[in-house]
């Protein structure tokens, strides 16, 4: 008799975790928003290593910045593809912050031509570059906002370098704690994001 009541309960606890399952009700929480980012690691030295998968996550803007506009050498050319984990973009639009564990990677392309059956203009060259910045409040606890910026870019030609050391704040990070709209990013030049931010419709 007893053996029956103890598995009907079982039984009844069973069914309510399906239908909480089912329901959608239960979700749960991602690496992200617990606040360990699976989608960067480090070396043992603390270097960050290159990031990889990148052009699969969401894609939030193309920003430009032709050599010819920069007296021949921008300071980041040309063309900037701005990635960010697929989870990551969701807390963003759901929350409208970005949680501890956040990267975003900064990919560099050269203008390749500037006529193409569509008319004159700047078209995608080659990658040339490749640049990140991470969200860490635990490893970049002393870094302003917790925020540390990487350069895996070589000289043209060369494959990136597999890892990068967190670049000094006179660097990087100055700028972005100055100018960036949102948390130390550039937001403002991604309409992605932008539009995403919970209260903006
Ligand atoms: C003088 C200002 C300035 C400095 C210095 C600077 N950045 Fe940025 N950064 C920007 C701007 C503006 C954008 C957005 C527009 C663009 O890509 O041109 C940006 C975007 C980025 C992004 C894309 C994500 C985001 O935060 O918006 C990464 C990654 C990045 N920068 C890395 C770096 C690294 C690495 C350094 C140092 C080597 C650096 N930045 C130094 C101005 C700066």
């Amino acid at each position: 008799m007893n053996l029956i009541i103890v598995n009907r309960k079982v039984f009844l606890l069973g069914v309510m975790a399906l239908l909480l399952l089912g329901s959608g009700i239960y979700v749960s929480p991602t690496s992200a928003e617990k606040g360990k980012s699976v989608f960067y690691k480090f070396d043992k030295s603390g270097n960050l290593l290159q990031p990889k998968g990148y052009r699969e996550w969401v894609f939030v803007g193309s920003p430009l910045t032709p050599n010819d506009m920069n007296n021949g050498k921008a300071a980041f050319p040309e063309f900037h593809h701005v990635y960010i984990p697929h989870e990551q973009f969701k807390v963003y639009k759901n929350t409208g912050a970005f949680p501890d564990g956040t990267i975003l990677v900064k990919e560099l392309l050269s203008v390749g031509k500037k006529q193409a059956p569509s008319g004159k203009g700047y078209f995608n060259g080659d990658f040339i570059g490749l640049e990140a910045t991470v969200k860490d409040t635990k490893r970049y606890k002393n870094e302003p906002g917790n925020w540390a910026y990487f350069s895996f870019t070589t000289p043209i030609g060369q494959p990136h370098n597999k890892t990068a050391k967190a670049m000094p704040k006179t660097k990087c990070n100055f700028c972005h704690q100055a100018f960036a709209k949102d948390d130390w990013v550039f937001t403002q030049y991604y309409p992605v994001l932008k539009d995403a931010k919970p209260g903006r419709k």
